[in-house]
């Protein structure tokens, strides 16, 4: 097994490094350069298919839950076809609303996690079609759903998910991107526009990953708290969600995400003096109201980290530091601003001398309900 790990001291920080590859991979042969244009040939599902879609359901557990997150947010923004997510566990306990022409996506790094096979079931009784996004060929969830998006992460062996994570974002982004050139609802230059962003993620991901010294001393500085907290608004929520459960997994640091203007709705009593709170803060059109609540909790004593993009002069102001991420369009920004925070988790685990690839009471994938 120390052969796989190729040097690397655990799965988990050599899978990290490995994300720029795990991008490329999941876009190779997606994009048509000619047209500007998605083709997803493997999916099967044919542009009467993807016309005929009023509604979507997103099933996922843990990170995938996660990833499905994000894909709301994309798939609603690009095409405006409503979309739902559930926790794949309550899904079918809250008696779903499935249409004739509901599309019912599971999310599944391994394709064999019980509670999403079992809302898959649901599903396909009710009728609906079933599309999977799994990183496993000839798994489960891979089999049994009646369309197929692949993410090329390679194995994942740490039970952090990383890699599998942000390959199902990119994913998303080419399932959101197809949908809406099949009916229409986004004119050529602005998917021309974010496809050349979306290009360009692999490298931005390599360079950063190069500069990242900084994450050990924070990292160094979180282990002694028992409490933190994540906030951010849209999709910096949902990435303050993902890095939270990776913290909370490998580090057993309690944590919580919490959307930036809920805090002072209840949890801002936690806040004391010393506590770190991470605030995400990529996304401009939110970041005046991001930046009044960073200086709610440090107006409570918190010590804040900001997450955003490189010239954020505003919240180099208001934090106690930043750390900047490359810039990139503001939906794209979970991919790229999770990196950073993956690392954050897995230093924060090694300065607590716990086993990172191998975190206690949990198992890589989870077979039972
Ligand atoms: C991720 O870090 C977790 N270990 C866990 O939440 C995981 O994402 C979840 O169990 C779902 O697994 P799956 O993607 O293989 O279905």
């Amino acid at each position: 097994l120390m052969a796989e790990k190729n040097g690397y001291d655990h799965f988990m920080l050599k899978e990290i490094e490995e994300q720029p590859r795990a991008y490329r991979d999941t876009l190779r042969g997606r994009i048509d350069e000619d047209s500007q244009s998605i083709t997803l040939p493997d999916m099967m599902m044919n542009p009467e298919h993807i016309r005929e879609i009023k509604h979507i359901q997103i099933v996922a557990c843990g990170t995938a839950y996660h990833a499905a997150c994000v894909g709301k947010s994309i798939i609603e923004r690009m095409t405006r076809i409503p979309v739902e997510i559930d926790v794949a566990s309550e899904y079918r306990y809250r008696q779903p609303i499935i249409q004739e022409h509901t599309l019912v996506i599971a999310v599944s790094q391994s394709g064999e996690t019980a509670d999403t096979l079992a809302a898959i079931r649901e599903a396909k009784l009710s009728g609906a079609r079933v599309l999977a996004i799994t990183n496993v060929v000839g798994s489960s969830v891979a089999r049994e759903a009646d369309h197929l998006l692949m993410t090329w992460a390679g194995p994942e062996i740490a039970v952090a998910s990383t890699k599998a994570y942000t390959s199902q974002l990119i994913a998303f982004y080419l399932l959101a991107l197809y949908i809406g050139q099949s009916i229409g609802s986004m004119d050529l230059a602005a998917r021309a526009q974010l496809l050349t962003q979306i290009k360009e993620l692999p490298d931005q991901v390599q360079n950063m990953l190069g500069h990242m010294t900084q994450i050990e001393q924070i990292a160094e500085h979180i282990a002694g708290y028992h409490d933190l907290y994540f906030i951010g608004r849209g999709l910096d929520y949902t990435i303050a969600m993902e890095a939270s459960l990776k913290l909370k997994e490998i580090s057993y640091i309690h944590s919580e995400a919490y959307p930036a203007g809920e805090l002072k709705h209840g949890s801002l009593a936690l806040i004391e003096d010393g506590t770190p709170v991470i605030a995400l803060a990529t996304q401009e059109v939110v970041l005046e109201k991001t930046i009044s609540n960073i200086r709610e909790v440090k107006a409570r004593g918190a010590y804040v980290i900001g997450v955003a993009f490189e010239g954020n002069m505003e919240l180099a102001q208001a934090a106690d530091e930043v750390i900047y991420v490359p810039r990139t369009d503001a939906l794209l920004a979970p991919a790229i601003a999770i990196i950073p925070l993956q690392l954050l988790a897995y230093y924060a685990a090694l300065a607590r001398g716990n086993d990172v690839d191998k975190p206690r009471n949990l198992a890589k994938s989870v077979t039972v309900e």
